[in-house]
């Protein structure tokens, strides 16, 4: 979880039937910093970014993106960028196209939106690559994944285990490049490699 603005979760519950996937938590990330989550399968990690963009309900609590509450605000007025496990591409769209999803829904013009399109499929090392349907590429379908949850420049980066097929130079360049465009905040990438070298993490 990458925060542009802080975010705040109060006492958040999350049930699925007999199952707490969440009881009663309350993580906080500070502005500008990125937070790692760590557990075993099904320790609820998921459901901790589900409820921060918004996409499941919550039982009990409360989540605050800068301060500003936003339990039960729809996710795509969180600006929320979020890259999910399955990576959830849109396979009747090509590359360019699912970039490009979230500025179509933000209205942006058709000029804007292809030069932001091709400064995230750049950052991302896919130029040229916007014409391909995902299944076209070759194991390249988490950079598109990233590529479009980086375009909106999210106020919140959500990344739900997104970089376990890179190999680790590209994700340096991702990470370096790709996330420093789209957050502006260096010092995210700063604080990312520092983290990443000092827990040996492979993110
Ligand atoms: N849509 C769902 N319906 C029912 N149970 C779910 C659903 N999503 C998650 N769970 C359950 O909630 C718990 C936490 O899941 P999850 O957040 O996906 O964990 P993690 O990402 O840490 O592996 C697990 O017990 C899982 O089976
Ligand atoms: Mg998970």
């Amino acid at each position: 979880m990458i925060a542009v603005a802080s975010v705040v979760m109060v006492g958040v519950t999350k049930r699925y039937r007999a199952v707490v996937a969440l009881d009663d938590v309350s993580p906080e990330v500070a502005s500008g910093k990125f937070v790692t989550v760590l557990g075993s399968s099904g320790w609820g990690k998921s459901t901790t970014l589900r409820a921060v963009a918004g996409l499941t309900s919550i039982d009990a609590g409360r989540v605050l993106i800068d301060g500003r509450e936003v339990t039960g605000v729809p996710t795509a007025k969180r600006n929320i960028g979020m890259v999910f496990q399955n990576l959830a591409l849109f396979p009747h769209m090509t590359v360019d196209q699912n970039v490009a999803f979230g500025l179509r829904m933000r209205r942006l013009s058709g000029s804007a939106q292809r030069e932001r399109v091709g400064q995230a499929l750049a950052a991302v090392r896919l130029d040229n690559m916007g014409r391909r349907y995902p299944h076209q590429l070759s194991g390249d379908q988490q950079r598109v994944a990233i590529a479009r949850a980086l375009v909106i420049n999210p106020t919140v980066l959500l990344l739900d285990e997104p970089f376990a097929a890179l190999d680790r130079k590209l994700r340096d360049a991702i990470v370096g490049d790709g996330l420093g465009y789209g957050t502006s905040e260096h010092k995210l990438c700063a604080g990312w490699r520092q983290l990443a070298a000092g827990c040996g993490c492979d993110f």
